[in-house]
C-alpha cells in the first residue's frame, strides 16, 4: 500500500535514457539468468535479493533519472545493499549483480512514482529563518483530485527518526505547508517525503533531500553601531546568528548607504563588505553631515542568497547639508546672530551706539582699520574680544568647509 509495487523489468524493456546510464556496469560474462529476486524499499532506500552460495563478488547500483548514479560493493555474505538518501519520485532503476564461484546473475528494476501523473505536490520548497525555524510550502498537483490532502514526512540523514509535520499551513483545507518551531533531530542532510491521499485516485509522492546549510536564510546583522569623527563615521556590526558557528571570513555583507533628504538626492550604490574585515566600514563623511541612514544585509561568503536588510540605522544631524540653500540659509542665520551678538557685546560694554549701522558687515569689522579701534578698547573687555572673533572665524570657516 505505502510506497507500492516496484515494477520488475528486464533490460530490454527499459527506457533507452537507462540504459545509456548503465553502459559501464556492463561486464563480458555470459548472459545472466534472472533469478536474484531483487526488491527496493524507497522507506530505506534498501536493495535486497535472495542470497547465494559460494559469492565472490556483488555490485549495487542505484541511477536516478537526474542527478549522480550511486554504486555500492557490499561484503560477498551480504544481500542487500543500502543507499544514502536520494530523491526517487521520478523514478529510479536499480541493478544488482552477484558473481558466484559457478556462475554470474544480474537484474535490473525499475522503480516508479505510484499514483497518477500530476496529483503530486510540487514546487516545494523549505528555508530556515531565525536560526531555530522551518517554513516549507508546497503547491497542489495541477490534475490532484479535490479531495486530495498531503502530509510532510522528515526524517535525519542516519534515519533515526522520522517526524510528520507538526503545524500544518492550510489552503481551503488542503496542506500546503509547514512551520516547525524545533529543528532538533535534524542532520546536516535531510529527507523530505511530500506524500498524499485522495479517495478519488492514487496521489504521486514528492521526494527531496535537502542540507540545512543550503535553505538557512541568515538574520540581518546585529547590533549596528557608528562613530564618527570629523572625517570618517565608523560603522561597526555583528555577525548574524547561524545554526552553526562560523567564522567572520564566512560571510559576506552589503551595506546600504543613503542621505535622508525629500525628494531623495542621488542614490549611492551598495558597497560589498568582506567578512574578513572584521565587521567595519570606514565610510568617508565630513562635518558638517547630513543625516544618513544605514541598512546591512549579509550572506554567506560563497552564496549570495542575501538575508533580510536591518532596521535602517541614522546618523548625521537633520538639516546639514539637506541642500546648498540650506547651507547658505544657515550660514546666513549664524552670521546674523554673531553680528547682533558683536552689537549686543559694543552696546553693553562700550556703549557704541554709532557702530550699530556697519554690524552686517562682519568681515569689514576685522579688516586692520577696523582693528586699531578694537585696540583701543580697556583691558578688561579684552576676553569677550577673544570670544567674539572665535565664533566668527568658526562660522567662516564652516561655511567654506561645505
Ligand atoms: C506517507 O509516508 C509516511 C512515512 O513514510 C507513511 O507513514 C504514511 O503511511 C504514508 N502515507 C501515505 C498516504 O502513503
Ligand atoms: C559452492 O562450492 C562448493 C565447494 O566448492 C560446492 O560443492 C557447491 O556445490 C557450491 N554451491 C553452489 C550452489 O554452487
Ligand atoms: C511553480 O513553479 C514554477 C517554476 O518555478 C512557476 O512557473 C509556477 O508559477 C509555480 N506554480 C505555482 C502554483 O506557484
Ligand atoms: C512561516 O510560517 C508561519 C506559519 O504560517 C508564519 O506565521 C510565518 O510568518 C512564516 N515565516 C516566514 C519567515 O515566512
Ligand atoms: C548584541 O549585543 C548584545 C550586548 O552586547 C549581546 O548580548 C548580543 O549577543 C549581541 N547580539 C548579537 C546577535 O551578536
Ligand atoms: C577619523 O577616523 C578615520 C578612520 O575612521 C581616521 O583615518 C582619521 O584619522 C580620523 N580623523 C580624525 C580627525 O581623528
Amino acid at each position: 500500500m505505502v510506497l507500492l509495487p516496484m515494477a520488475l523489468l528486464l533490460s530490454e524493456l527499459l527506457a533507452p535514457a537507462f540504459l545509456l546510464t548503465l553502459e559501464h556496469l556492463d561486464v563480458p560474462t555470459p548472459e545472466p539468468e534472472p533469478a536474484l529476486n531483487v526488491k527496493f524499499d524507497p522507506k530505506n532506500m534498501k536493495l535486497t535479493w535472495d542470497c547465494k552460495e559460494n559469492t565472490t563478488s556483488i555490485m549495487c547500483a542505484l541511477v536516478p533519472k537526474e542527478g549522480d548514479r550511486a554504486v555500492k560493493k557490499p561484503r560477498t555474505k551480504e544481500c542487500w545493499c543500502n543507499f544514502e538518501d536520494t530523491s526517487v519520485h521520478r523514478g529510479v532503476l536499480l541493478e544488482v549483480q552477484v558473481n558466484t564461484s559457478e556462475r554470474s546473475f544480474r537484474e535490473k528494476v525499475l522503480y516508479t512514482n505510484p499514483g497518477g501523473e500530476g496529483t503530486a505536490a510540487h514546487n516545494f520548497s523549505c528555508f530556515i529563518y531565525d536560526v531555530d525555524f522551518m517554513n516549507c510550502t508546497w503547491v497542489k498537483g495541477p490534475v490532484a483530485p479535490g479531495d486530495v490532502q498531503y502530509f510532510l514526512y522528515i526524517r535525519d540523514s542516519k534515519r533515526k527518526r522520522e517526524r510528520e509535520c507538526p503545524h500544518y499551513i492550510q489552503h481551503l483545507g488542503t496542506h500546503v505547508g509547514c512551520h516547525l518551531d524545533s529543528l532538533l533531530g535534524l542532520t546536516f542532510r535531510n529527507y523530505f517525503l511530500v506524500n498524499g491521499t485522495s479517495r478519488a485516485a492514487g496521489i504521486q509522492f514528492f521526494d527531496s533531500v535537502l542540507s540545512t546549510k543550503e535553505i538557512e536564510r541568515y538574520s540581518p546583522p546585529a547590533n549596528i553601531t557608528i562613530r564618527c569623527n570629523a572625517s570618517h563615521c565608523l560603522i561597526r556590526w555583528d555577525k548574524p546568528r547561524t545554526r552553526r558557528a562560523l567564522s567572520h571570513s564566512e560571510f559576506q555583507y552589503q551595506l546600504d548607504i543613503q542621505r535622508k533628504s525629500i525628494p531623495p538626492v542621488s542614490t549611492n550604490p551598495l558597497i560589498d563588505v568582506s567578512g574578513d574585515l572584521e565587521n567595519q566600514y570606514h565610510f568617508p563623511s565630513s562635518e558638517p553631515r547630513a543625516k544618513h541612514v544605514v541598512k546591512i544585509r549579509a550572506a554567506d561568503a560563497r552564496i549570495p542568497q542575501w538575508s533580510a536588510w536591518s532596521e535602517p540605522v541614522e546618523f548625521g544631524s537633520e538639516g546639514v547639508g539637506g541642500s546648498l540653500v540650506h547651507v547658505y540659509l544657515l550660514a546666513v542665520l549664524v552670521t546674523l546672530l554673531c553680528a547682533l551678538g558683536l552689537g549686543f557685546f559694543f552696546k553693553r560694554f562700550l556703549g557704541l551706539h554709532r557702530l550699530f549701522p556697519q554690524v552686517p558687515q562682519i568681515k569689514d569689522k576685522l579688516s586692520d582699520n577696523h582693528q586699531v579701534t578694537w585696540e583701543e578698547f580697556t583691558p578688561g573687555a579684552g576676553k569677550g574680544d577673544t570670544e567674539e572673533v572665535l565664533t566668527v572665524e568658526e562660522v567662516t570657516g564652516a561655511v567654506e568647509g561645505m
